[in-house]
C-alpha cells in the first residue's frame, strides 16, 4: 500500500510514496475533507502547505464566493489543493465552469451520481475523486472512471449513508470491490486510526471533524468549542426521511426528534429544517437552533490547534504506529 520515503528530513517527517500521494502530488496521504461552513481557502491552503491535501468545500458557497476562495488559495499555497462539490448543488454548472476556468487540479464530488461530471472534468485534465458510503457505489465510481474513491463510514460528521455501515466494515468491502486508489473517511482523527485504515486497505485518509477544530476553519468559534466539548454519545444521525445527517444533539435536533416521533411527513420535516439551519449553527454559532454537523470522533478531539500541527501530529503518530503497532 506504499512506503516511507527519505526526503532527507528528520525521522518521522519524511513522506510516503503510494498511489494516493502520487495521484494528488502530496507528501502525506492525509486529506482534509471538504466541509460546508468550515473549509474555505484558509484551511485548505494551510493543510496543503503542511503536506496534506486541502479541500475547499463549495457546498456552502455562491459561485462568485467559490472563485474568490480558489484565487486566494492559489495565492496562499503553491501546492495542489482540491474543491469538493456536492452534486446536489443547484447552480452546479456555474460551479464547475469556475473550477475549470480557474484550473483547479483536483475535484472531490459527493452526494450524487459520479457518472454526471467525471468525464467532463477528466477531459479537462482534472483528477476526480468521489465520496461513497457503500462498496456497491465504490464499484459504480470505478465504472464511471473516477481516479479515487473515498469510502465514508457511519461515524462521519455531516451527511451520511442510509445503510449505516461503519468505517471498520466499509473499508474491507470497498477494498474488495475496487482496484483504484481508496481513501478512508469517518471516525479518523489520529495517526493510530490512520494506521488501522491503511491496514484495512486504505491508501489514504480523509478527516473532517478533526479539522473543524482548527483556527483556520471558517466555522464559528462557539461551534468549534462545542466540538471540543463534545462527549461520547453527543452526536446522532437524524433526519433519515430527508437526507440522514450526523450532528450534535441540541434544541433543533429535539424538535426534529419530537416531530419524527409524531410521524411527521417529509414536508413537515422540511419546514422544521428550513433553509439556513447549517449556516445558523456552524457559521453564526447559534448552538441551540442551528444544525451542528460533526462526527462521533468529536469525543476524541480535545483541543483547537493549527491545521499544520494536526497534519504533523497525525503523521508522526502514524509513523510510530507503523514501526511499533502494539506499543501505545
Ligand atoms: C461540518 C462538516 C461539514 C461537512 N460538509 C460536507 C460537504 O459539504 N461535502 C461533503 O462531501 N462532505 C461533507 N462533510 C463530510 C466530510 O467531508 C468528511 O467525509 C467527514 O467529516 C469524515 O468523517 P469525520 O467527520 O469523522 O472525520 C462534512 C462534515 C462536517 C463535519
Amino acid at each position: 500500500m506504499g512506503q516511507f520515503t527519505d526526503n532527507g528530513l528528520p525521522a518521522g517527517q519524511a513522506g510516503f510514496d503510494n498511489r494516493v500521494t502520487r495521484l494528488f502530488g502530496i507528501r502525506y496521504p492525509i486529506v482534509q475533507a471538504g466541509m460546508i461552513w468550515a473549509s474555505g481557502w484558509r484551511l485548505a491552503s494551510a493543510v496543503s502547505n503542511a503536506g496534506g491535501l486541502g479541500i475547499i468545500g463549495a457546498g456552502s458557497m455562491y459561485p462568485d464566493v467559490l472563485r474568490e476562495h480558489i484565487q486566494k488559495c492559489k495565492q496562499a499555497t503553491d501546492k495542489p489543493f482540491a474543491v469538493n462539490v456536492p452534486l446536489l448543488y443547484p447552480d452546479i454548472d456555474k460551479l464547475m465552469a469556475i473550477i475549470i476556468e480557474e484550473k483547479v487540479p483536483i475535484v472531490f464530488t459527493s452526494a450524487g451520481n459520479p457518472k454526471t461530471w467525471t468525464a467532463v472534468l477528466k477531459e479537462k485534465g482534472i483528477v476526480v475523486a468521489h465520496v461513497v458510503s457503500s462498496a456497491k457505489f465504490a464499484r459504480k465510481c470505478q465504472d464511471a472512471g473516477v481516479d479515487a474513491v473515498v469510502a465514508e463510514g457511519f461515524e462521519a460528521g455531516g451527511h451520511n449513508g442510509r445503510e449505516e455501515t461503519t468505517t471498520l466494515c466499509l473499508l474491507p468491502s470497498a477494498r474488495e470491490a475496487i482496484t483504484i486508489p481508496l481513501i478512508a473517511a469517518g471516525g479518523i482523527a489520529t495517526g493510530r486510526a490512520m494506521y488501522a485504515m491503511m491496514a484495512l486497505g486504505a491508501e489514504g485518509v480523509q478527516m473532517g471533524s478533526r479539522f473543524v477544530a482548527t483556527p483556520e476553519a471558517s466555522s464559528n468559534e462557539a461551534f468549534k468549542n462545542a466540538v471540543v466539548a463534545a462527549n461520547e454519545g453527543d452526536t446522532i444521525v437524524t433526519l433519515k426521511k430527508l437526507t440522514p445527517v450526523r450532528l450534535i444533539k441540541n434544541h433543533f435536533y429535539k424538535m426534529v426528534e419530537e416531530a419524527e416521533n409524531k410521524g411527521a411527513t417529509v414536508e413537515e420535516l422540511n419546514d422544521i429544517l428550513g433553509r439556513a439551519r447549517a449556516k445558523q449553527g456552524m457559521f453564526e454559532g447559534n448552538l441551540e437552533e442551528g444544525e451542528l454537523e460533526i462526527g462521533q470522533v468529536s469525543s476524541l478531539i480535545k483541543e483547537i490547534k493549527p491545521a499544520a500541527e494536526v497534519v504533523s501530529e497525525v503523521w508522526a503518530e502514524f509513523v510510530k504506529a507503523a514501526g511499533q503497532p502494539f506499543e501505545l
